[in-house]
């Protein structure tokens, strides 16, 4: 049967994603920050995001979402990248963070950041909860804000589904299938 272990529990989580805004208030200090997230697992890391921020003390942020289709479908033939629902904030000379659950082949990230500097933004970085760095090394992608390093393990939760279900978990679950 397959077994779902806690790999990171919310605390765990909840802790990385306060220090997380804690680096984004140091780095964007006097300035607005733009924050992007990536629809729909996005979700989750944006929205405590923004609370912790607001925490924090800084409340300069603008907020936007955006949604990909998946990848298999994530590209024109062109090489753009097929936009379900864009921005709807003019981000030019604006600094813009992308707010991501995980990255996994960086496809999506590749595709987003040269969608994103088109609109010629002040300055682009990319933060997302989780990364699986041995599958991202094909695809130079540059995640600045990191809040977990993973293998290349299934995993759900905080935002992330499986077959669209597990979304809600506030903890990040690995899912461990039976070896035949
Ligand atoms: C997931 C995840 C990232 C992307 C990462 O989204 O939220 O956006 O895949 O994969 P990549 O690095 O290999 O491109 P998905 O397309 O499954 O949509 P969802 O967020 O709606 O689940």
């Amino acid at each position: 049967m397959t077994r779902k272990d806690i790999l990171f529990t919310r605390y765990e989580i909840e802790n990385r994603v306060h220090a997380l805004a804690k680096d984004l208030a140091v780095d964007y200090r006097g300035k607005t920050l733009t924050l992007i997230a990536v629809l729909n697992g996005g979700v989750m890391i944006a929205a405590d995001l923004l609370r912790s921020l607001w925490d924090i003390g800084f409340d300069d942020v603008l907020f936007d979402s955006i949604k990909v289709s998946s990848y298999g479908q994530a590209f024109e033939s062109s090489g753009e990248p097929v936009i379900l629902k864009d921005i709807r904030l003019d981000i030019t000379g604006q600094h813009v963070v992308i707010v991501e659950d995980i990255v996994d082949t960086g496809l999506t990230l590749q595709a987003m950041r040269q969608y994103m500097l088109a609109k010629n933004p002040a300055s682009f970085e990319i933060l997302s909860l989780l990364a699986k760095p041995e599958s991202i090394r094909r695809v130079p992608v540059v995640v600045k804000y990191l809040g977990f390093e993973i293998d290349n393990v299934w995993v759900e939760g905080y935002g992330i589904d499986s077959a669209e279900k597990g979304r809600g978990n506030p903890n990040i679950m690995q899912v461990i299938q039976p070896e035949n």
